[in-house]
């Protein structure tokens, strides 16, 4: 009998929602009600719809971390239509139809097409199992929604994955996991979870947001061809769907929803160093040391776990790091700023106060019997912080003072699916109870918002500390919305050539699902690498919007001096171009923070309407003009790659390629294959050892000039701080046009009030033959022309300047 009990229920049988009727409407949304389940129908924005199903008389709510409660303002014409049978919902072109028996509901875009419908006999439901109690089911019933797949339908998002960019036909799980060594295709879930697909169908984008914190599981027609499933262990069924129907449109929209970006401090854009653990003060000394000595372009050393004192939260170790001030106050006048780790778990020890405070003030997580839930982690024993609490969130912001007043400059919050010891890499239990905050919540039914809600709570805290900077938080751990908090890194890769591969359409995907500041470790994390892996690792890491480098413990040095050369030359070469292309960075982060667009894209996010960028893995734009496409395998230097429409240059040859084209890229050591779109000006700053040095040195647009025409942009700010809200930035669009035998490059006023230090621009024109004759505004101007490249320097001002070259 007890043991009868003690058995989980089985899943149950699904049933899917029946017949419904109107219960009541507003302005921009329906009520309607199927035996005891509530549904809501609404329209948040133009082309943004969201649906809430809440069985057994629940009442509505929608605050799950994925938006925290933030609601789009809805548009102010929202026409609701009685239909034969039911209603539509129409906004901005877009609409949503809802049948009401049985209740089935489906989506028709700004160009007329029909997506998403719920498949006619499944529609949603919950699965029921009668006699089931908290008990044997702690997260209530299961909840699924089954959606029409087209044929022709690719799947993309999920959020961090392994294996291809597509993920049409397949399964994915949600359920944040420190997962073993080694990841592969075969693993499904990884640290975070981001229940969001972005779909493309004749070049048109959707997307969906499946909202559940719970594990979770999606079907995208692996199952049944046509048939896509989301599927939530407990909770609400809640979703949203975003009609596009460009993908830009479907980013803009989901980021209305889960929110932006903030954006960066510009150091953190920098190249960053780091090793579990540089153990010592005068280990880390020699590092900054060495990233000068070598003119390595350096903004930022790390400090792993053995800073601390015993693994214990906010403490040092004063022998391995004695007078931790002085060092920190070192580093930063030598142009480094440092980020230490702080993980969730509070080492269980009645003589550290963070444990005794948390303990004494119920801060923890319980168990089921109402213990405090204890597991192992780095420390031994440890308790773990109710983060679903806001009080327990805003205390372990504060925690954060002393470290920021010692000189730390951002915090990396690792392990915090929560991955814990017992047994080894599991995590806490689905019956471990949050109880400090509002309501008491069974862990399950928001796990894979555990990290996410311990960076919502330290970006808080760093912001109420040092209001005036802008916080750098970064996660292991997230749910959808994580980019308002934190970046995410992908955690524990390994030095492999696969993984080199692996990180592209991985951190592709992670950006279509929102998180645009995002990376893998360069080099590889666990085993060894080789000087040719960690050369080849840099010629990719340093165009990702992270760019760090770091190994586990006991793993061969990887700094990128660590074998000699010639990678040394190619690790300082390629960090020194990262430096110079950080305007181009900066630029795209101000138009994440704008617009939701990733900054790592697929070539589909630009070229929806070609369905050869759909399988395109191995490459990838950062914004709209450069194209990289590094090699990942040893002892080679040519590679496919697919330039999509338009006219591409090769970075290092100049030579010019037409697009929508396969072509083979020679890319020996050093030269990784990239290409920049014609017409199309990339702003380059000078190479600086970091990006505090204060510098007056020109900044040059590298423009590849063909006949017709392209624009770009260059945004500035102060680089920290918040002036630029209330307009000390810069912007200015920078239009090329070739025509005629002339090249004209254009720039536009300057916008907004900021000015930046340098007096100086160089317009750096390839592509061209030597001209007779350039004038800068009308007039007559020196100008250099040596190995196809012109160049012409002129003193940049706040108005227009026209560059033409005939
Ligand atoms: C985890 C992190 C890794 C870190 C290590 C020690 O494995 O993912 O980056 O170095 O813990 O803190």
């Amino acid at each position: 009998m007890a043991e009868d009990f003690m058995k989980p229920a089985p899943k149950g049988t699904y049933e899917p929602i029946g017949a419904a009727t109107l219960q009541d409407h507003d302005g921009n949304s329906l009520r309607l009600k199927a035996g005891t389940t509530t549904v809501e129908v609404a329209v948040l924005a133009d082309g943004v719809f969201r649906i809430g199903a809440f069985p057994n008389g629940r009442n509505f709510r929608y605050d799950t971390p994925a938006t925290d409660g933030h609601e789009p303002v809805a548009p102010g014409s929202v026409a609701i239509e009685e239909t034969d049978g039911g209603y539509t919902l129409k906004s901005g072109g877009a609409s949503v139809g809802v049948a009401l028996n049985p209740l089935r509901i489906s989506f028709t875009d700004t160009t007329g097409l029909t997506f998403c419908a719920d498949d006619g006999e499944l529609g949603m439901g919950f699965f029921r199992t009668p006699g089931a109690n908290v008990f044997t089911k702690p997260l209530g019933d299961a909840v699924k929604l089954n959606k029409q797949r087209e044929a022709g339908e690719r799947t993309f998002g999920c959020g961090q994955r392994s294996g291809p960019l597509d993920k049409s036909g397949t399964r994915q799980t949600f359920y944040n996991a420190d997962p073993p060594e080694g990841h592969t295709d075969s693993m499904d879930n990884l640290y975070s979870s981001t229940p969001f697909t972005l779909t493309l169908k004749d070049g048109r984008a959707h997307g969906l947001l499946f909202d559940n914190p719970s594990r979770s599981v999606f079907d995208l027609g692996k199952e049944t061809p046509g048939i896509n499933s989301y599927e939530s262990l407990g909770g609400d069924l809640i979703y949203y769907v975003f009609a596009g129907p460009t993908p830009k449109d479907v980013l803009r929209q989901y980021t209305e929803v889960t929110g932006r970006t903030p954006l960066p401090p510009m150091w953190a854009l920098g190249n960053q160093q780091c090793r579990w653990s540089y153990e010592t003060a005068d280990e880390v000394r020699e590092i900054a040391h060495q990233m000068r000595e070598r003119d390595i372009p350096c903004d930022v050393v790390y400090l792993d776990i053995d800073y601390m004192d015993g693994f214990r939260v906010f403490t040092w170790d004063e022998e391995a790091f004695p007078k931790h001030r002085e060092l920190l106050a070192e580093l930063k006048a030598d142009g480094f700023d440092v980020v230490a780790i702080v993980d969730p778990g509070v080492k269980v020890d009645e003589n550290y106060p963070v444990y005794v405070e948390g303990r004494e003030k119920g801060y923890f997580v319980r168990t089921a019997v109402n213990e405090e839930y204890q597991n192992a982690v780095w420390p031994g024993v440890c308790a773990f912080p109710d983060f679903a609490s806001e009080a327990v969130r805003k205390w372990w912001g504060e925690n954060h003072r002393q470290m920021l007043e010692d000189g730390i400059s951002g915090i990396w919050c690792d392990m915090n699916e929560p991955s814990l010891f017992v047994p080894h890499q599991s995590t806490m239990p689905d019956d471990a109870v949050h109880n400090s905050g509002a309501r008491s919540i069974r862990h399950g039914e928001i796990h894979n918002a555990y990290g996410q809600l311990m960076v919502k709570g330290v970006r808080e805290g760093l912001l109420d500390i040092a209001p005036d900077r802008r916080p750098f938080v970064i996660s292991r751990s997230g749910y959808a919305g994580l980019q308002r908090h934190a970046m995410q890194w992908m955690g524990d890769n390994s030095s492999w050539w696969e993984h080199l591969y692996m990180a592209m359409p991985q951190l592709m995907n992670v950006g279509l699902s929102g998180v645009a500041h995002a990376g893998v470790d360069i080099g590889g994390f666990f085993d060894d690498t080789t000087g040719e892996l960690l050369a080849r690792f840099t010629e990719f890491g340093v165009f990702q919007p992270f760019c760090r480098n770091h190994s586990v413990k006991g793993s061969e040095n990887q700094e990128p001096w660590a074998f000699g050369e010639p990678y040394e030359s190619v690790c300082r070469a390629m960090i020194s171009l990262r430096m110079r292309l950080l305007p181009h960075f900066y630029t795209l982060f101000e138009e994440s923070h704008r617009t939701g667009a990733p900054i790592m894209r697929p070539l589909l996010f630009e070229y929806p309407e070609d369905a050869k960028t759909y399988a395109a893995d191995d490459e990838f734009l950062l914004g709209e003009s450069v194209l990289v496409a590094p090699i990942t395998k040893p002892g080679i230097e040519h590679r496919h790659v697919y330039l999509p429409k338009g006219t591409w240059f090769h970075y290092w040859t100049c030579e010019r390629f037409d697009g929508e084209q396969h072509i083979l890229a020679h890319a020996p050591l050093g030269q990784p294959a990239v290409y920049l779109k014609a017409n199309t000006a990339l702003p380059l700053g000078p190479v600086r050892m970091n990006t505090k040095e204060l510098t007056d040195a020109p900044l040059t647009y590298l423009v590849y000039s063909a006949e017709g025409e392209g624009t770009a942009t260059l945004y500035e700010d102060a680089g920290d701080g918040y002036a630029q809200e209330s307009g000390e930035y810069a912007r200015r669009t920078i239009r090329t046009r070739a025509a005629d035998g002339a090249t004209t490059i254009t720039i536009e006023e300057r916008e907004g009030t900021f000015v930046p230090e340098r007096s100086l621009a160089i317009v750096d024109v390839r592509g061209i033959e030597r001209p007779s004759e350039v004038t800068v505004n009308g007039e007559r101007h020196d100008f250099d022309y040596e190995d196809g490249a012109l160049k012409v320097r002129f003193p940049e001002s706040a108005s227009e300047a026209v560059i033409k070259a005939r």
